[in-house]
């Protein structure tokens, strides 16, 4: 768990280590995303291990698209090459029509949220002081900061007084309502969620998923959200994209998957994550 957190700040810093603004910063993003993020043929392979093989995928415009999978099957490695993180072994990855590259990589990514598991907080600032972190880096000013800070607190219903503690002093709840809102923070048009849910109990998870969905809609976000957990993937869904070792099974919406599995492997996959449990009467 330690590890983990310590891997996710360090992952955080390395994004943000990139962040360093060429030029005096702006409030409102300099990029509407008219449509889509798109893969075009990108792969990976690591020491000779194919993590994506070559695949193509357009992210509709202020939709929630989900990836899904098993565990390794390369859905954080296409986020990861979306946010410019990995870089693909061949094809390119186009952000509004722009094709990802060295120089404008800075650029696009000031554009992208990303949550990852359990917030990925630094555990030596405040949790004000994270959701900040990147304004004050960039010069925005302390009354348009904080300004943003209380309505993001208000947007994520996370009490004003939880922006004072630090993350080892806040519930899995909050931790992620604290990594929403560092993401979002600059007004970003794309999210990019990796299993962001997946570290919280069944009740807080399932409140947060109504929360998020909620605030995605509000907000005419283009998500792009991976987990490996079907009933949410069909809660977030507009489109699901379901992956097997580095390929695309099916993508279409929850419908699709569920009467026109691709293979039989689709239909196994669903099955797999049936609930044992009768329905329980609410
Ligand atoms: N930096 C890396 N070095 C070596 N192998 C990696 C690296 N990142 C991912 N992989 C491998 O690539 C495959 C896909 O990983 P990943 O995209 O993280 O899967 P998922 O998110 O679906 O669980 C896995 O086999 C993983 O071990
Ligand atoms: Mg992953």
């Amino acid at each position: 768990m330690r590890c983990d957190v310590f891997c996710q700040c360090a992952r955080y810093s390395a994004i943000l280590r990139t962040f360093r603004p060429a030029r005096p910063a702006r409030i409102v993003p300099t990029i509407k995303f008219k449509s889509l993020v798109t893969l075009d043929s990108v792969s990976k392979a690591y020491g000779g291990q194919v993590a994506v093989a070559p695949t193509s995928l357009g992210i509709e415009a202020q939709r929630t698209s989900v990836l899904i999978g098993p565990s390794g099957c390369g859905k954080s490695t296409l986020l990861r090459m979306v946010l410019g993180l990995v870089q693909p072994d061949s094809g390119r990855v186009l952000i509004d029509g722009e094709a990802l590259a060295a120089e404008n990589v800075l650029r696009l990514r000031r554009n992208i949220g990303y949550v990852i598991q359990d917030g990925g907080l630094f555990p030596h600032l405040t949790a004000g002081g994270n959701v900040t972190l990147l304004a004050r880096y960039l010069g925005r000013e302390p009354a348009w900061t904080g300004a943003r800070c209380t309505e993001l607190t208000d947007l994520v219903r996370l009490p004003a007084a939880a922006l004072a503690r630090y993350p080892q002093d806040l519930s899995g709840g909050q931790r992620q309502r604290v990594g929403l809102m560092r993401a979002l923070m600059l007004d970003p048009p794309l999210l990019l969620l990796d299993e962001p849910l997946g570290a919280l109990d069944p009740i807080t998870r399932l409140e947060l998923q109504d929360e998020l969905k909620a605030i995605f809609s509000r907000l005419h976000k283009t998500v792009l959200l991976v987990t490996h957990d079907m009933n949410e993937a069909a809660h977030f869904g507009d489109r699901i994209v379901l992956l097997r070792a580095g390929s695309i099974v099916q993508q279409g919406t929850l419908q699709d998957l569920l009467t026109r599995p691709a293979e039989p492997y689709v239909r196994e996959f669903i099955r797999a994550q049936r609930s044992v449990l009768p329905e329980v009467p609410a």
